[in-house]
């Protein structure tokens, strides 16, 4: 039976960062957007609101702020109240205020790597330093899985260190991470008063039968710590319409926060309200349907490689997001990795030094395409290669 998922849509011209940063001949599989149409409900509550026509002030959402305490406490069993929500016109802004909110001038922000690149800039955006732990990486035949090095991670906290910013699920490595793993971080982060800025936006992309955890719904203690982002823009992919939103349940955390952006960050806009409520009102038929679709592309590129790639390639396999993470080291290639591709494949991959010194050597791949597109992709490097 043909998906939805499998219509191939002509992104070329519509002001796709990934479609138009290359040439028409390459085949992008990079920057986090997925190269399919949003959910029919919510596209038919952007054509009302805009039926409407009258786009007036809008400082906040109330029934959407009950919505997601709803979806918290239905999903995680986590209870917040609908004043820890605060609305968002993306994350990338929050980590960057976060850092000044939580951590002071000089001061260190930790993160594991290799981690979303705008992590690593963010501290040094704030004037603040960047601290990393490495993720262990264990192997098994071409797999590779992450897991958390503790005593590493206990062992880069200094004195000066502030603020642990968390990716759960990982980009890149597409961990979902266990409750204990959370809780061990979490008891680091306690034991050493960090702060912990979760970005979770990843949360419901979720390809096996793995439960996602906020961390902070592990205990009151941790709540009082953490600041969560998440937002409907990878789920449902609609990343310009601008809406995220941080749960805070400390006022504290909620007022030094609201200090930093007050004036610098602003509102979302109506379109991003719209889209945020029709997605989690109206639209888990469709999250339904999609996440066995990239389990099974996640499951046709792990066969892929393992048949007719190199055998010195590794990869993940993600629990969660629809991020793939290819370890090309053992090939010695002439480039580095994504440059060899886009110049001898003409496929786009987002290079692994962007996600600090322990990517450098690999490729991401963004599985949230049509199935035959990814495999001509994953033909085109086949071909690169065996030429080598
Ligand atoms: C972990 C993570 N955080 C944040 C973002 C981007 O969020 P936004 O578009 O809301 O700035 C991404 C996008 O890939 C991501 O992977």
């Amino acid at each position: 039976m043909p998906s939805r998922f499998d219509t191939r849509i002509n992104r070329h011209h519509t002001g796709s960062i990934k479609w138009d940063l290359f040439g028409e001949d390459v085949l992008p599989l990079w920057v986090a957007d997925m190269d399919f149409e949003s959910p029919e409900p919510l596209l038919r509550a952007l054509h009302r609101r805009v039926d409407h026509g009258v786009f007036g002030y809008q400082f906040g959402a109330p029934a959407l702020a009950e919505v997601l305490a709803q979806r918290m406490e239905t999903r995680y069993g986590w209870t917040i109240q609908p004043q820890d929500v605060i609305f968002l016109p993306n994350l990338v802004s929050a980590l960057n205020f976060s850092c000044l909110a939580y951590a002071g001038p000089g001061e260190g922000v930790l993160m594991q790597t290799p981690v979303y690149p705008p992590f690593l800039s963010a501290p040094l955006n704030a004037g603040r330093q960047v601290v990393t732990s490495d993720l262990l990486v264990r192997e098994q035949g071409n797999v590779l899985r992450y897991e958390i090095d503790f005593v590493a991670f206990e062992a880069a906290i200094t004195p000066q260190t502030r603020a642990f910013i968390l990716c759960n699920p990982h980009n890149p490595v597409g961990r979902v991470w266990t409750r204990s793993e959370l809780q061990r971080m979490a008891d680091i982060c306690l034991r050493h008063n960090l702060t912990i800025i979760s970005d979770e936006i990843h949360c419901d992309l979720l390809l096996d039968s793995v439960q996602h955890i906020p961390i902070a719904s592990l205990s009151p203690e941790v709540a009082a710590i953490t600041i969560t982002l998440m937002a409907p823009s990878k789920t449902f992919n609609v990343p310009t319409l601008g809406l995220g939103f941080a749960i805070a349940q400390n006022k504290d955390l909620r007022d030094r926060f609201e200090k930093v952006t007050n004036g610098f960050l602003p509102h979302p806009g109506a379109m991003g309200f719209t889209a945020a409520t029709a997605a989690y009102t109206e639209c888990q038929a469709w999250l339904d349907e999609l996440l066995p679709y990239l389990k099974e592309n996640r499951d046709t590129v792990m066969d892929f490689v393992t048949e007719n790639f190199p055998s010195q390639v590794r990869l993940t396999c993600p629990e969660g997001t629809y991020l793939m993470w290819l370890d090309l080291r053992g090939l010695n290639l002439p480039q580095a990795p994504s440059k060899f591709l886009l110049e001898t494949a003409k496929v786009g991959l987002n290079d692994g030094a962007d996600f600090g010194e322990a990517g450098k050597g690999f490729v991401r791949l963004n599985l949230g395409a049509p199935r035959s597109q990814l495999i001509e992709a994953l033909e085109r490097m086949q071909a690169a290669f065996a030429a080598l």
